[in-house]
Parts: C-alpha cells; structure tokens; sequence
C-alpha cells in the first residue's frame, strides 16, 4: 500500500513540537508494517539541507494565486524516510520559523505556502511522479488540512487520511483569501471549507478526510464535545464514524535511556543507578545543590496556555518549603519565561530555568529527573509524558487527553496490585496539583516503593509498531475494505 505522508515539520531535521516527532518516527514504523511511505514537506533550508541525491521530478503548475513549485525526490536519511520536498524559494526560504518570522509573527501568505503543499499532494495522487502514486494521502494538522479537498478537486484516485494533532490551531484565514487558493468556488461553505465566515484549513481537513484520526482516544472523546471542542465539535459528532484515536508511540531510536548519547550516563529498569549520576550531572551543571535525596521534578515544553504551566509556577514554592528542586526547559510565552526565570533567581539552588530550546538537554533533564510534571489545560497526546516513563522519571500529569491515557496514578490500590506508573490530579486547580505533589513527596520517602512504579514504567511499552498497524486499518477503511 503506497501512503504519502504530508506534514510540515519532521524529526531530527525541523522540529516545533509533537508533530515533528511523530512525523520522523511513523514512516519507519509503517514501512516496518508493510506499508510503502514517502514524505511530502515543504522546502524549508532545514529539510532541503537534509535532502540527499535529489532528482527533480517535476515542475507543478501554480492554482489561482498559488505559486508553482519544483517537486524534487530524494532521501532524508536522518528521518530514515524517502520523499519528496517542494522547492519554491519565495515561499520557504525564509530566515524565521516555519510558520512565524524571528519576531513571531505568523506569515501574511502562509494560506498560500501551504495551499501549496496541499495541492502538491493532490498533484502526486493524481500521478505527478510517473514512477510512484500514493493510494492514501495521509495529512497531518491544519498545514496539510486542504489536502483532502485538493485531492477531491482533481479527481485523484487516492484516499485521504486526517490527523489532527492539536486541534487549537486551525489555520484561519480571512474570506477574501478564498479565491486565491484554487478551490470550488462552491466548496466556500458551511458544506466544505467555510467556519464561521473565515477559510478554514482545519475545518477542511475534518469535512473532506475519508478517514480522521486523533493522536490518543480520550482527545478523540473530549473533542466532540463543546468545552475540547474548538468550535468544531458539531462537525466531528457528525463525522464520529470515521474518527478514531490512535496513541502516539515512542521513536526508541531516539529515546532509550540505555543507548542515549545525549545523556551523561546510560542506564536500564534493573540498573537504575546511571540515573542517579544523571541527577548529579545535571544539579551541576544547573547550579543546583549536590542533594541527592531532594526530588528533582522537571518540565520541558513549550511554554504555552494548553501547557496548564501557571500551576507549576504558583507549585514551585511548595517544591522548595517541601525541600525538593525544580528545573525547567521551555520557551514561548515571554511572561512565562520571565516568572520562572525569577523563581530561578530567588532560589538559586533549588531553581532552574533554562529558557530556550535545547534538544541534548531535554534528554539530559528527562533522564536526571525524578518527576515530570505535565499539568495541561488539553493535550492530544503528550509525548513527554512517555520519555518521562520510559527514563523512570515519574509524571505528573493532569487527567486529561493522552496524559489520561497514558499515566496511572499511585493510588494504593495501584500500588498494591503494581499498576502504579505516576500521579494523576483532576481538576485544573492549585489545591489538585497540590495534593498530587504530596503523593509524590510521600512516595518519594518509600524508595522500595518508588522503584517498583519506575519500574513498572519503564516497561510500558508505547511502540510505533502498535500505532503503524492501527493507522493501516484506518487506511485500509479509507480504501473501502
Ligand atoms: P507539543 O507537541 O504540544 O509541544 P508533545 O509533548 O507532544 O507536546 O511534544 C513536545 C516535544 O517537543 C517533545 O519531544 C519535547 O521533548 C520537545 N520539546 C518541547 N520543548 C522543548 C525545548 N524547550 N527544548 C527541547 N525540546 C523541547
Ligand atoms: C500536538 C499535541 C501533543 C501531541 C503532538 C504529537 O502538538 O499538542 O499533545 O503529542 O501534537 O501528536
């Protein structure tokens, strides 16, 4: 089964978030199952200086105000991935983000760079590579979200697949850019790419996707609802059938705390004292006291309102007054940043902030910590959660999405009957949080017991291997059988 995978970002090349993380780890794992994936990407400087023995394939045909672009095909070894980039200097090559120039301001044409992308996948459904045409088109958040439509619009025989990995950011745009992307005039409508007045890359996903999946099942629930829902949740009860919530895996290639170069020390489930030289190597190199007994609890995320952070800064107190320590790695939200930078300053040894993005140190945190606190607000998946267990750093984590999913707390009938994996808070309140960081505490004194829950998460195994045989069956649904 050829699958053409159509995203905006991939790991290790570019990388905001999540995304970036599943779209370098799911090609191997479906190939692996049998499935034939290539990629499809923009051409950012990243993913093009990642692109080896390029051959140009062919030129594509700029649509109404889309330019036109060369589709080139070669490796990207690094992501251990086949494909194709889209070479349009005018619309990628720029020296910001991907989405947002170096003062983080979203792009005035972003409708256009990736209408562009979208209907390059339509373009190779349609047979624009003479050699290879997917029989799927599997697109992944509201960058690829026109994918499906392009593909209905040219009659392409392929199939499309949806994933939305964040339903919060939709790709709106104003209504006047409509006429600029090459669509149905008709299809700008409540039937098609038209919410609440505005176009809609998200919403088209939803509406022209064969098959939707989500990246956990609780999201795949809590989105049909009207508190998770976005707005959209009318159309996506409508499309219930068709949705399915399909967990994220973790890329063991990436993340192995016994084969880790990025961390200071390996180690295993049976030889967890490498973790403890990690904590040592870390707490020295943050400046923090050399106290091995003070439970570290760590945070590596974007620094965001989903991310539910304003809990851990109003928490941070209660870990030092508890004696624990506290590190963070993150940046976004300039507010953000500057209270835990001075949460950092007040108390030098017991504090830590690193702001900024760093990918060796999220390893090197998430190996020398002892807890991992992810308290969001909504989270589709989380993927720090699972590093947090497969390094036998515990999460924290409210009780909600694939943070639900995923973590279970330590009750004492969980650790009774050795299900215990990390702490779990309900309600979005400081006195929940709270009241999970005791259980922390408490359990952090009963070493035997800590152990045995670092152990019995480090063997939850969250495989790609299980995703890649679900995203089949959803594929193998979209074909009609
Ligand atoms: P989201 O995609 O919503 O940001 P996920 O938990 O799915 O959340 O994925 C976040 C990914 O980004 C993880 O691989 C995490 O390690 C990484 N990450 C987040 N912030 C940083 C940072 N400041 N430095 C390095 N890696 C980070
Ligand atoms: C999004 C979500 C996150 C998820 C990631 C990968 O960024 O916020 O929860 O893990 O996508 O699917």
């Amino acid at each position: 089964m050829r699958v053409l995978q159509v995203c905006a970002e991939i790991f290790p090349l570019l990388k905001t978030g999540g995304l970036a993380d599943v779209a370098g780890a799911l090609p191997a794992a479906l190939n692996a199952a049998g499935a034939e994936t290539r990629v499809l990407l923009p051409g950012f400087d990243a993913v093009l200086a990642g692109l080896e023995q390029a051959v140009t394939v062919c030129e594509l045909p700029p649509r109404a105000g889309v330019p036109g672009a060369r589709l080139l095909y070669g490796a990207l070894p690094a992501a251990q991935a086949h494909g194709y980039v889209l070479d349009a200097p005018e619309l990628y090559r720029r020296p910001g983000g991907p989405y947002a120039d170096a003062g983080n301001h979203a792009y005035g044409d972003n409708h256009l760079r990736f209408a562009r992308l979208c209907w390059a996948a339509a373009d190779l459904a349609a047979g624009a590579d003479p050699y290879w045409r997917p029989a799927v088109v599997h697109a992944h958040d509201w960058h690829a979200g026109l994918a499906p439509a392009c593909v209905r619009a040219l009659g392409a025989p392929a199939v499309s697949v949806f994933t939305i990995h964040n339903l919060a950011y939709q790709g709106s745009f104003d209504a006047r850019h409509y006429p600029e992307l090459g669509l149905p005039p008709a299809w700008f409508d409540v039937q098609g790419v038209e919410f609440h007045g505005a176009l809609n890359f998200m919403k088209a996903g939803l509406y022209f996707a064969d098959q939707i999946s989500t990246v956990s099942p609780t999201y795949a629930r809590e989105i049909q609802q009207h508190e998770q829902g976005m707005g959209l949740d009318g159309l996506l009860r409508s499309r219930a059938g068709v949705l399915h919530g399909i967990l994220n895996g973790v890329d063991s290639a990436v993340w192995d705390p016994a084969h880790d170069a990025l961390i200071d020390a390996p180690f295993d489930a049976r030889k967890l004292a490498g973790k403890a030289r990690n904590k040592a190597a870390l707490q020295a190199t943050l400046g923090l006291a050399a106290v091995p007994d003070a439970p570290l609890f760590i945070v590596v995320s974007r620094l965001t309102e989903q991310k539910g952070l304003h809990l851990v800064q109003a928490a941070v107190p209660q870990i030092v007054a508890r004696g624990g320590q506290f590190a963070l790695l993150g940046n976004g939200d300039a507010g953000m940043e500057a209270a835990f930078r001075a949460l950092a300053s007040q108390w030098p040894e017991s504090v830590a902030a690193r702001i900024g993005y760093d990918e060796r140190f999220a390893h090197r945190l998430v190996a020398g910590g002892d807890v991992i606190m992810v308290p969001s607000r909504f989270e589709p998946c989380g993927l720090t959660q699972l590093y947090g267990l497969r390094y036998g750093t515990l999460p924290l984590v409210r009780r909600v999405g694939g943070l639900a999913d995923t973590v279970t707390d330590s009750s004492l009938e969980s650790l009774d009957d050795g299900s215990a994996t990390g702490f779990v808070f309900d309600a979005f309140s400081d006195a929940a949080l709270d009241a999970a960081l005791r259980r922390a505490f408490a359990l952090y004194r009963r070493k035997k017991d800590w152990t045995a829950v670092q152990r019995t998460g480090m063997a939850r195994r969250h495989d790609w291997a299980v995703a890649a045989e679900g995203y089949l069956n959803l594929y193998r649904a979209a074909l009609g059988g």
